[in-house]
């Protein structure tokens, strides 16, 4: 194997890596397997419900808002955002069994037209979308880079005064897990240049109820 050759391949298992575990598998031998283990689930992360409460309360929206939902799963998100303000949507996902499925749904919601689901490792995504109102990052994980390099790649993807919605674990102060703290994230958000809106958290009765 050429330096090249060497390089793509620690890339992709890089990929795979952080594939499986924003879908929560130990390990990479499960990928495959995921689209069958997920099947009866529309919603695999982010609570939709609490998006579109966000966005009402807090972001001015119109059907010429243009919204990214990166890693978008099965569209769960993205549809019915689309459904709620008649707003444009770009849902982009690498697993080609999720975006068939979300094409479905917006096929049965009749919001095909306006909401429109792409097969694409996010990595490459963020290197051309551009001029979006709102771009969503959903229960993904490391997938863009550690916390500085994913905000900054979500921000390059939206407007000056656009908003990055973004659902993403933090860890108690001092903590040994990989996670950063409450107070770590402000710091993000102060060296990229990004101002805080609004922090919601999801209290222990949810967690239990989500996965139930
Ligand atoms: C826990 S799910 C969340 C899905 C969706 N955001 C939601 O909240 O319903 C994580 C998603 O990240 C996607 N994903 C992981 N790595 C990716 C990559 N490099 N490019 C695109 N999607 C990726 C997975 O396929 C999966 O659909």
């Amino acid at each position: 194997m050429n330096w090249f050759e060497e390089k793509g391949a620690r890339a992709m298992s890089n990929i795979e890596e952080n594939l499986a575990k924003s879908l929560t598998a130990k390990t990479t031998e499960l990928i495959p397997f995921l689209p069958y283990l997920l099947q009866d689930l529309w919603e695999l992360g982010s609570s939709p419900r609490d998006i579109k409460e966000l966005i009402a309360k807090h972001i001015p929206v119109c059907e010429e808002t243009k919204v990214l939902d990166l890693a978008c799963g099965k569209g769960a998100v993205s549809i019915q955002l689309t459904r709620t303000f008649g707003c444009k949507v770009k849902g982009i996902d690498i697993f080609k069994e999720f975006i068939a499925y979300a094409k479905s749904k917006a096929e049965e919601y009749s919001v095909e037209k306006i909401c429109e689901f792409i097969v694409e490792d996010i990595n490459q995504s963020v290197r051309v979308e551009r001029d979006y109102d709102i771009v969503i990052l959903g229960a993904v994980g490391d997938v863009l880079g550690n916390s500085i390099e994913t905000i900054l790649k979500l921000k390059s993807t939206i407007k000056k005064r656009g908003y990055i919605i973004i659902d993403d674990a933090y860890s108690g102060e001092g903590s040994e897990e990989r996670y950063p703290s409450k107070k770590q994230w402000h710091q993000v958000f102060q060296q990229t240049g990004v101002k805080l809106l609004l922090r919601r958290q999801l209290m222990i009765l949810n967690w239990l109820k989500l996965i139930e």
